[in-house]
C-alpha cells in the first residue's frame, strides 16, 4: 500500500500566515501539521509517499526532504493548480500505479492515527474505506448519508440544507478502482474536481465503500480557531521534558522547554511547550501555548496561542490569548509620541485590541 499526502492548496482561511508560508507547514505544539500525517503513514507501515504539491513545493520540499528521517520514501507530484482533492488522485496515477493507497489531506490530524483503517482496509477488502466523525457544522465538510443497514448512501460536498451531521474526515483508503471514477466526475460549482464526488461514483457503480466513524478527536486545521484547538488537544497529552536554562522560573504542570533557550523570572503553566533558543523574562506563559525557536518574551503575559520562529513579544499592556503570532513578527509597547498604536500588518490580519 502507498500513501498520498495532499499539500497543495493556498490556505485561504489561515492567512495573513499562509501568503507567506504552507499551511501545512504551520506547527502544532511546535510541529508543522504535515509532519504528523508523515509520521501516521509510517506507523501503519506504509513506506511509499507521494507528496501532492502546489505553488509551495519549494518550502514543502525544504521541510521533507527525501523523506528519509521519517523513515520514508518520498516523491513529490506537482500538481500545476489546485484543482481539487479528486484531481490530486488523477495526476497521481501513474504514481500509484496497481496499489491500494492512503491519501490524506495535509492539513488533518487524527489522535489515533490511520493504523486501525488501514488494517480494517486489508481485512474487509472494500473497494473504498472512509472516515466520517460527526460535526457540529455540517456546511462545512463533505458530508455522508448512510441507509438504515449503516451502508453510504449519498455523499455531498458541502451540502446548503445537510441531511446529516457525518462529516468526511480528510483521510481516504482506495483501490485503484478510484481512477474510473475521478476521470468520469465534472468540476463542482467551486471549479473543482471534488473527492466526494468520485466516491459517490464509486457508490454508484456499485462498488463498496465501507464508512467507519472515528472516534477518537480529529481536526481539520484550516482555520485559527482550529488551529488552537488542535494545538490544545496535542499538547494535552505533552509529557515535561526541560532542556533550556530556568532561572528564578516556575514551572508548573507539563511544560517542555528546547535546548539553548533561557528563561529568567517567569512562570510557565503547563501544558505548553517553548522551543529552542528562546529568552523569556519577566513572563507569565499560560496553558496550551507553543513557542517556535528563537521567540523572545519579555514583560508579557501570553496563553492559548501560537508564536512561530523568531518573532518578539515584549511589554503588553493586557495578557495575549486567542493568537496565532508568525514569523519574526515584532508586539510591543512603543515610546513613541503621538501615543497610538501604529501597526505595519499584512493582508485579512486580525488584529483585538484592548
Ligand atoms: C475537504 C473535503 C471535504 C472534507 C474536508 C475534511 O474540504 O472537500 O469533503 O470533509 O476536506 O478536512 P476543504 O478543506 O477542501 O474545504
Amino acid at each position: 500500500m502507498k500513501g498520498l499526502i495532499l499539500s497543495g492548496g493556498a490556505g485561504t482561511r489561515l492567512r495573513p500566515i499562509t501568503h507567506t508560508a504552507a499551511k501545512q507547514l504551520v506547527p502544532v505544539a511546535n510541529k508543522p501539521v504535515l509532519f504528523y500525517a508523515l509520521e501516521a503513514m509510517r506507523a501503519a507501515g506504509i513506506s511509499e509517499v507521494g507528496v501532492v504539491v502546489g505553488d509551495t513545493r519549494a518550502e514543502i520540499e525544504a521541510a521533507v526532504g527525501d523523506g528519509s528521517r521519517f523513515g520514508l520514501a518520498v516523491t513529490y507530484l506537482p500538481q500545476e493548480a489546485p484543482l481539487g482533492l479528486a484531481h490530486a488522485v488523477l495526476i497521481s496515477e501513474a504514481y500509484l500505479g496497481d496499489d491500494p493507497f492512503v491519501m490524506y489531506l495535509g492539513d488533518n490530524l487524527l489522535k489515533e492515527g490511520i493504523t486501525p483503517f488501514v488494517e480494517a482496509f486489508a481485512a474487509d477488502r472494500p473497494d473504498a474505506l472512509i472516515l466520517l466523525q460527526k460535526v457540529a457544522d455540517p456546511k462545512s465538510y463533505g458530508i455522508a448519508e448512510l441507509d438504515g443497514d449503516g451502508r453510504v448512501a449519498r455523499l455531498v460536498e458541502k451540502p446548503a440544507e445537510p441531511r446529516s451531521d457525518l462529516a468526511l474526515v480528510g483521510v481516504y483508503l482506495f483501490t485503484p478502482a478510484v481512477f474510473e471514477s475521478v476521470k468520469a466526475i465534472v468540476p463542482s460549482a467551486r471549479g473543482e474536481l471534488e473527492i466526494t464526488d468520485a466516491i459517490q461514483h464509486m457508490v454508484d457503480r456499485g462498488l463498496n465503500v465501507e464508512p467507519h466513524v472515528v472516534t477518537g478527536w480529529w481536526k481539520d486545521t484550516g482555520k485559527l480557531e482550529d488551529m488552537l484547538e488542535a494545538n490544545r488537544l496535542v499538547l494535552s497529552t505533552l509529557e515535561g521534558d526541560v532542556r533550556g536554562e530556568l532561572l528564578e522560573t516556575t514551572l508548573e504542570g507539563a511544560v517542555a522547554v528546547g535546548p539553548g533557550s533561557r528563561l529568567e523570572r517567569c512562570t510557565v503553566r503547563g501544558p505548553a511547550v517553548i522551543g529552542a533558543g528562546c529568552r523569556l523574562s519577566d513572563s507569565f506563559v499560560g496553558p496550551y501555548t507553543s513557542i517556535s525557536d528563537g521567540v523572545v518574551v519579555d514583560h508579557a503575559e501570553l496563553e492559548h496561542s501560537i508564536v512561530l520562529e523568531n518573532s518578539r513579544i515584549s511589554s503588553l499592556g493586557a495578557r495575549m490569548t486567542d493568537s496565532l503570532i508568525g514569523r519574526e513578527c515584532v508586539i510591543a509597547r512603543s515610546q513613541a509620541r503621538p501615543v497610538a498604536y501604529r501597526f505595519l500588518v499584512g493582508d485579512r490580519s486580525r488584529i483585538g485590541i484592548l
